[in-house]
């Protein structure tokens, strides 16, 4: 059986990617010093998938600590998702995000040097690209000019580990580069549990529709879209997680050095829509405000998903009506998140 090490493995993305691997045939390690997530989660995915997983509170950063992992099992591959993610909280404490997201990932590259495992998955997200005229961004699309320091932290991670993966021909890196991932597991037992007053769409509508915040503020209406809002390309999670397993099959095979996919659905939706969708799938109307703009908003963000399609055989199953009921599902099962 083929051992997959999850850095961040407890996370949002993480947590589900471990059911998708566990499903189909790999033995997982977690790794996750808890900065974002919760022991609970562990105990959750146990009661999906009837495992327990290894799992190490180890801050990535710490080099020595982590060597234990590799001395402790026999990893094969590694998928990265260990990482700060806030945007705004990125603007305020630049050089957490910067030493946090690059130290975890040179921890992380040099035992692999050093423990001889070859194949690496990263996450990386479409914040690298450019403008909205670009869009739908196809991986060959110009990389742009990041608009804050997580995302600087993507765009500078994936040079790295292209120069990486130069300097050592045994290395293969496949850049995922996730669009917007909402949703939650069918079960109900797991999704997006941000701490605090969220800042992302769709963990702010839920609590609005869970009645644990009062209103939704649309951040501006007088783009040029259809609506005026905002388009983006929504991917529900549990597709996402699928995409990784398939990422790690594509490394196996593949004899190029670095790949990059797209991993989204192709179809942008704009914030009102995303909003009339929650609706139904709750069952009452969600209080909402137009106020002005987000600074740093781009009018439109999706992908173009042939590359994915074609190569790596990933399509998303699910439209934004499931993303919004297994959202809605999640809410109501666990209205104030999971345990510390
Ligand atoms: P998350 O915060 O839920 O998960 C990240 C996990 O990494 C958390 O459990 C956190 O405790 C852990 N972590 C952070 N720094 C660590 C360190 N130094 N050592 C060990 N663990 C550490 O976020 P997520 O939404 O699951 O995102 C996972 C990855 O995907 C991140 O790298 C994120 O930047 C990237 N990504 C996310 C999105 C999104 O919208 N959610 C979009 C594009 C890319
Ligand atoms: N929005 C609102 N009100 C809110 C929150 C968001 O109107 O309370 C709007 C935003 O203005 C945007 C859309 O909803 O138009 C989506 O916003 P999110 O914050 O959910 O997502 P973003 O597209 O801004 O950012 C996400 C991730 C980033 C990543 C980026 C590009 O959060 O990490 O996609 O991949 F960098």
């Amino acid at each position: 059986m083929s051992t997959v090490l999850v850095t961040g493995g407890s996370g949002y993305i993480g947590s589900h990617t471990v059911i998708s691997l566990s499903e189909n045939g790999y033995d997982v390690v977690i790794v996750d010093n808890l900065s974002n997530s919760k022991m609970e989660v562990l105990n959750r995915l146990e009661k999906i998938t009837g495992k327990r997983f290894k799992f190490y509170n180890i801050d990535c950063c710490d080099t020595d600590a982590l060597r234990k992992v590799f001395e402790e099992n026999k990893i094969d591959s590694v998928i990265h998702f260990a990482g700060l993610k806030a945007v705004g909280e990125s603007v305020k404490i630049p050089l957490d995000y910067y030493s946090n997201n690059i130290g975890s990932l040179i921890s992380v590259c040099r035992l692999m040097s050093e423990f001889n495992v070859n194949n690496i998955v990263f996450s990386s997200s479409a914040t690298v690209y450019g403008s909205s005229e670009d869009v739908p961004f196809t991986e060959e699309s110009p990389l742009g000019v990041c608009t804050n320091p997580y995302g600087w932290t993507k765009w500078m991670i994936e040079q790295i580990l292209r120069d990486y993966a130069k300097a050592d021909p045994s290395k293969k890196v496949c850049l995922l580069r996730y669009f917007n991932p909402v949703g939650a597991h069918e079960s109900g037992l797991l999704g997006e549990d941000p701490r605090g007053i969220p800042n992302n769409l769709f963990p702010y509508i839920s609590k609005v529709a869970g009645g644990t915040l009062d209103c939704l503020t649309v951040f501006g209406d007088d783009y040029d879209t259809p609506d005026g809002t905002c388009l983006r390309d929504y991917i529900h999670v549990v597709d996402l997680a699928q995409g990784h397993v398939k990422a790690l099959k594509f490394l196996d095979k593949t004899e190029d050095s670095v790949s990059v996919f797209n991993l989204g659905t192709g179809k942008g939706t704009s914030v009102l829509e995303a909003l009339n969708a929650f609706e139904k799938a709750c069952g009452h109307e969600i209080k909402h405000v137009i106020g002005p703009r987000r600074s740093g908003d781009i009018a439109v963000c999706y992908a173009s998903t042939a590359k994915a399609e074609e190569v790596l055989g990933f399509k998303a199953q699910y439209g934004i009506d499931e993303m919004c009921s297994s959202c809605w599902k999640w809410q109501t099962m666990n209205p104030e998140g999971l345990k510390d």
